[in-house]
């Protein structure tokens, strides 16, 4: 049998291939290697010797690294059988390669009754790697399983970690360090994919920067708990492990049963974290996303949430629908406090009716004014959710997750369903489709308000169980109602993955809409996500989260490299204001193509004040940058802007959009502010760059260019 595996993008490499017969490990990966190779030649340049006060050979770094061969880092698997076969060594049985490239490999253990299906595949168009397996129990007693994660090896040069961390209203928090010698772990017990830890690792050669140094990017797809550690082992050899965090006892597998892990992503880039986060977004456009942008503009957002809250009077809806229509809104959503008797936060999750004391009639008024006004209509849910104050609670208090016997915490004064639970997904069901059908609603916000506490299911930790049902009937609404959207929330960024964006075309990324902690926010968003599903809304001033007030232009572009909406009472603005947003909503509109289906690239700036990221055309022909400063620099300049990603050989008209308020003091302007933009070349804007004008801080303004 072969047993070295050569899968090739246009630019990068993965092989994998197992020497010693056991599970297969990552042999290699990074820049592209030809087609022909002689693999007797890379194992022996790969053998290694045997270092002494060690085994006498090195345990194998495999996909799935066992404990039963030596390996003393973190094993891939972890379970028994009654105390039994918990320290086996596979064996590859049999490698099948499907048409679209999928290796598809068998390994076996049948001492210990384990089958193990590996599945690994490399988009080539984008260059994403895709891993996943399933542990089948062969035996014929139930196999308790505790841990299932793969690990990509990696090579030396990846020598800096780039985690993630952050809360509520702070999601996409970055940190970077030189890779320690002690284990980088993120595990996640919340049971939903968390503010706290979005679920990737990003590695790279030292210094790596948005346009230099190899990088190597791993995302786990998954929306319950999760695990990932980064590991550098005594031999110096290091992995990144990804796969489901599991309580005690949570999987156990009865003969003939299998679990799957989530789907780990992947991908390599030696163009640094641009290359990274293209190969990503193009991905996520083409292969996860049920969504295209070309056929349906996304079109501008007003959601009532912080307009309003809780307090819905028709008449104020009818005036809220009118204004913003009038300032070049076009889809109107409905948020918390329709249904129910959910006047404030502790009442009414779970009886999704509409409430006739505040929708006299239904929500058919609205809807009809909404239409009147040319937008289409959206409407909050929180499907897994329920209030111990409600007509649903009262009547079936068993179908919470919860372990029997004891107090079940509250968290925003609810528990959760336990929609694994036939009768309550049966419920759930039948009050979506009932909406969906009775309505013309075309989009759903779908919330998801805390975190698990004691997720029993039966007595029995159901997270797993949990997550599978959230997909099963997401996957089922949407199959019933293929056009409506539906948009990933929960309390902002609390579940955003790869995995619930093959069933949402949306996501709420943060509660915090504050301009200047967005930036940061989609920064660290901006690395695996592209911006035309990124929820960005334009808030009031001051900020309800943060309380701080910014200029309106700031606000604007902030929220324009996203899927951009409104959040705030429209009615409550000035003529003057409304003028302002009419305007922006417009330039918005202009772009939009632009920016939901070119190249993002973040630039490099040689100064932590400024951050500045811009969207290509695909043709190469326009561009639509931002510069935007976080706070007051240290010099007087701001230094000059090196653009990225034009087509060389080409001549660009640059134009600034500087939004009133922007300009910071100054005595006189440069004569590039003054003929505000020129013709240039692309080798110049890239290499020499763009002096920019003096900014306040938390400030920005927009470049365009034009191909002539
Ligand atoms: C969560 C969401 C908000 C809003 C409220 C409604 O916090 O993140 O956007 O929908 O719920 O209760």
């Amino acid at each position: 049998m072969q047993d070295v595996y050569h899968l090739k993008g246009q630019h990068s490499s993965l092989i994998i291939g197992a020497p010693n017969g056991g599970v297969p490990t990552v042999l290699y990966w990074g820049e592209a290697l030809p087609d022909a190779l002689d693999h007797a030649q890379l194992g022996l340049l790969q053998s290694l010797p045997h270092p002494a006060g060690f085994l006498d050979s090195i345990p194998p770094l495999s996909l799935v690294p066992e404990m039963g061969r030596g390996f003393h880092g973190q094993a891939g698997l972890l379970g028994q059988r009654k105390r039994r076969d918990w320290a086996g060594q596979m064996q590859l049985d049999q490698v099948d390669v499907d048409e679209d490239g999928t290796h598809r490999l068998r390994c076996v253990d049948p001492q210990a009754g384990l089958q193990l299906d590996i599945r690994v595949s490399l988009n080539q168009q984008t260059e994403v790697v895709r891993l996943s397996a399933e542990l089948t129990n062969t035996g014929d007693t139930p196999y308790q399983l505790d841990h299932l994660g793969l690990s990509v090896r990696l090579p030396w040069e990846a020598d800096e970690l780039l985690t993630f961390h952050g809360r509520w209203i702070q999601e996409f928090l970055t940190e970077r360090q030189p890779w320690p010698l002690s284990p980088v772990l993120r595990e996640n017990r919340r049971g939903r994919t968390s503010h706290a830890s979005f679920p990737a690792m990003i590695a790279g050669e030292p210094h790596f920067s948005e346009n230099r140094g190899q990088v190597w990017g791993l995302h786990l797809g998954y929306s319950g708990n999760h695990r990932l550690v980064a590991e550098k082992l005594l031999d110096g050899n290091r992995h990144i492990q990804l796969g489901e965090w599991l309580y005690p006892g949570e999987i156990e597998l009865s003969a003939g049963q299998t679990y799957r892990t989530p789907e780990t992503f992947g991908t390599w880039s030696g163009r640094g974290l641009n290359g990274l986060s293209q190969q990503f977004h193009a991905f996520v456009r083409e292969q996860i996303l049920d969504l295209d942008v070309t056929k349906r503009p996304r079109p501008v957002h007003l959601n009532t949430w912080e307009g309003i809250y809780f307090d819905h009077k028709p008449e104020q809806l009818k005036a809220m629908v009118r204004h913003a229509a009038d300032v070049g809104v076009e889809r109107f959503i409905l948020d918390d406090g329709w249904f129910g008797r959910r006047d404030d936060d502790h009442a009414g999750l779970g009886d999704w009716f509409v409430d006739e004391r505040k929708h006299p009639g239904g929500l058919g008024y609205l809807i009809e004014a909404v239409h009147q006004q040319g937008m289409t209509f959206g409407l909050w849910f929180e499907p897994e959710m329920v209030n111990p104050d409600s007509d649903l609670y009262r009547a079936h208090p068993d179908w919470i997750l919860q372990v029997e016997g004891y107090d079940q915490p509250l968290g925003r004064h609810q528990y959760v369903l336990d929609i694994a639970k036939p009768e309550v997904f049966a419920y759930l069901l039948e009050r979506l489709d009932s909406f969906l059908t009775e309505y013309a609603i075309d989009y759903i916000k779908w919330d998801m308000n805390r975190d698990l506490v004691q997720p029993g299911s039966n007595g029995i930790a159901g997270v797993h169980e949990q997550t599978q049902a959230l997909y099963r009937l997401l996957a089922e609404l949407r199959q019933r109602h293929p056009s409506v959207e539906i948009e990933t929330c929960a309390s902002g960024g609390g579940r955003i993955d790869f995995e619930i964006l093959r069933h949402t075309q949306r996501i709420w990324t943060s509660d915090c809409i504050d301009a200047r902690e967005r930036q940061r926010i989609q920064y660290g968003y901006s690395l695996f996500l592209p911006p035309e599903i990124n929820g960005s809304h334009i808030s009031a001033n001051p900020s309800h989260t943060t309380g701080r007030s910014l200029n309106l232009g700031y606000r604007l572009i902030t929220a324009m490299f996203g899927h951009m909406g409104l959040e705030l009472n429209v009615t409550e603005m000035s003529d003057a204001e409304k003028a302002q947003v009419r305007a922006l909503v417009d330039l918005y509109k202009q772009h939009r193509s632009l920016l939901h289906t070119g190249t993002f690239w973040r630039l490099d700036t040689a100064d932590p004040a400024l951050q500045a990221y811009g969207v290509v055309s695909g043709d190469g022909r326009s561009a639509l940058f931002a510069a935007t400063t976080l706070e007051l620099q240290k010099q007087m300049l701001l230094p000059p802007l090196r653009l990225q990603g034009l087509k060389p050989g080409t001549d660009y008209e640059l134009s600034f959009w500087i939004p009133d308020g922007a300009l910071g003091p100054r005595t006189g302007q440069s004569e590039l502010e003054q003929a505000g933009g020129g013709r240039f070349s692309a080798e110049l804007l890239m290499q020499a760059g763009v002096q920019l004008p003096i900014l306040n801080p938390e400030s920005a303004l927009l470049l365009a260019l034009k191909e002539v």
